[in-house]
């Protein structure tokens, strides 16, 4: 298939297997758009969160998703910046309360439905690689090229400890893999489009790759494709 800007690339998988690192650094190599989907899902979590909506309730999740109005500004660096009600909602986003609740209200499938079209409307000209969980199986069944990205929840849980050191955040390790495995476990098992690999998804172990061989063996294979 044909699209004006280029092609579109799916990268699925657990959380805290790099899909974001690897598929920003991906993009701006290649000159595409990144998007990362969790980002809608933390949206929707935030004003779930802000306006005691219980994540539960899946007509309030539903009228709160219909209600939300998004705007992406592409950055130098080939990130979708995302603006929710004309806010950009930055690092609050990034809390573990965000993420979980985002694991909740993503259990809903018609509000699922409601994010995926926004996605779609994003993504529809190519030249984008989208994150997630369900992007190469439900959002862009379509897409050229599929990847799905894993690594243990030991190895994940670990990076996760690293880089909020980096940032200057102590966090508990047995706490962070506890919280890791269990929106593995939620993701995986919900009804509603659970995290699976597209049959058509070349798989990655990133255990022990770093985030440099995972970028191109990641760029080889979009090159592959455009080819
Ligand atoms: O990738 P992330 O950690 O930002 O995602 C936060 C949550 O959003 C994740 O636990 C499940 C949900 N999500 C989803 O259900 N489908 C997606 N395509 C992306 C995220």
């Amino acid at each position: 298939m044909s699209r004006p800007n280029g092609l579109i690339v799916a990268i699925d998988g657990t959380a805290g297997t790099g899909k974001s690192t690897v598929g920003r650094a991906a993009a701006e190599a290649l000159g595409y758009s990144f998007l990362s989907s969790g980002g809608l899902y933390r949206a929707l979590a935030y004003t779930v969160f802000a306006k005691k909506i219980n994540p539960a309730d899946t007509e309030a999740v539903l009228a709160a998703a219909q209600a939300l109005q998004f705007r992406f500004e592409r950055q130098a660096d080939a990130t979708l910046k995302m603006f929710v009600d004309g806010e950009y909602l930055g690092n609050k986003l990034q809390l573990d309360e965000v993420a979980q609740t985002a694991s909740k209200v993503s259990t809903h499938a018609a509000a699922r439905a409601v994010l995926t079209d926004k996605m779609r409307e994003a993504g529809k000209d190519g030249g984008i690689i989208v994150e997630g969980r369900d992007i190469g199986t439900v959002v862009f069944p379509d897409a050229e090229v599929k990847i799905y990205l894993d690594a243990t929840a030991e190895v994940r849980a670990d990076r996760r400890v690293k880089q909020l050191a980096e940032q200057g955040v102590s966090a508990d390790y047995d706490r962070i893999l506890a919280s890791i495995k269990e929106r593995d476990l939620r993701d995986s098992t919900r009804a509603a489009s659970p995290l699976k690999a597209a049959q058509d998804a070349i798989k990655i172990d990133t255990s022990s790759l770093n985030k440099e061989q995972v970028i191109e063996a990641v760029i080889k294979e979009i090159k592959q494709h455009a080819a």
